[in-house]
């Protein structure tokens, strides 16, 4: 990662699993000394690159505070910008795109003792400052960063019913480029998908978002133990397409729904980072925005070019249909 030379690092959550049951529960089984390994093994890029944390189920340390963040709290300085009430949830701009950080504990039918805990105000914050971002003429891109899945088929967390009810509209409504997810520890890339409905887009492919939809990426194998797929592992190189892929999505009172999709268009088992590169362009010309999948070896396992118009509000972000 540190060969990257990144701006930012951005961490979707499951900051270091002192609290590894991630239930949020006083029950759990805690050990705070692990946050001093986390931090020591983490400073040789940490110290230099600015780490942008998310929240995730294991970073509700019950022990600590009635919403299990006072731990995070304690660590982390969050810019602190979002919805009051609410934790790691807040936005930043860099360059031509605007990053947005979000709790899904707030949303989430799999592990739901933080469920709701912001009455409401997170994702009402959430179309507000999507539309702000969405009325700034020097923001092209929007990316959405936070732990629960929107789109995955593992075997293990899969997608999460909260995030698409409550949060996928409005990524459609708003036209957002990516989001990131983590929780499943593996990688895998969704094709493009609108208003539930995906567009093929295999490995190199150029989106245009305005008009394709928004890119799914869960990028959560960067420590812990190695989850599953259904199904082979399709990567550069080793393109293995599947028509449809046995998966399932939670729904409320934790019930696993099953799903059969045919989005699934890159899966990899293995240690691995998204290394996003941003080329910002004068206003009418094509910026891009450049996905790359990155081993702990350093290959190369996926690539996406998101490409839009850049600069000025005339150039149609919002969505036709949702505007
Ligand atoms: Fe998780």
């Amino acid at each position: 990662m540190a060969a990257q030379d990144p701006a930012f690092h951005l961490h979707a959550g499951d900051l270091c699993y002192a609290d590894s049951s991630g239930l949020g529960l006083p029950a759990d089984t805690y050990d705070p000394r692990t946050w001093d390994q986390f931090l020591a093994q983490t400073e040789p890029i940490s110290a230099s690159v600015p780490w942008m944390a998310s929240l995730g189920n294991h970073d509700m340390e019950a022990l600590y505070s009635p919403n299990g963040y006072g731990g995070q709290l304690a660590r982390w300085d969050f810019p602190d910008n979002g919805p009051v009430r609410s934790e790691g949830v807040y936005s930043f701009i860099y360059g031509n795109v605007g990053v947005i950080s979000l709790d899904p504990n707030d949303v989430s039918f799999e592990i739901p003792a933080n469920y709701g805990y912001t009455g409401g105000a997170q994702t009402k914050w959430l179309d507000n400052r999507l539309k702000w971002l969405r009325d700034q003429d020097d923001v092209d891109f929007i990316v959405v960063f936070f732990h629960h899945c929107a789109y995955s088929t593992t075997t293990a967390h899969a997608s999460e019913g909260g995030v698409r009810n409550q949060w996928v509209p409005l990524f459609d409504k708003y036209g957002v480029d990516l989001v990131i997810n983590g929780h499943n520890h593996i990688y895998e890339r969704a094709d493009v998908l609108k208003g539930g409905k995906s567009t093929k887009t295999p490995i190199g492919a150029t989106v245009h978002p305005a008009t394709d939809g928004t890119t799914y990426v869960t990028a959560g194998a960067a420590g812990r133990s190695l989850y599953a797929f259904a199904v082979p592992d399709s990567y550069a190189g080793h393109v293995n397409d599947v028509d449809e892929v046995p998966s399932f999505v939670w729904a409320s009172g934790a019930v696993k729904v099953a799903e059969n999709v045919t989005w699934s268009r890159v899966r990899y088992t293995g240690y691995s980072f998204l290394a996003v590169d941003v080329k910002p362009a004068t206003p009418g010309r094509t910026t891009t925005l450049t996905l790359r999948a990155v081993t702990e070896a350093g290959a190369e396992i996926d690539r996406v070019v998101i490409a839009r118009e850049a600069g000025g509000r005339s150039r149609g972000h919002l969505d036709d249909s949702a505007a």
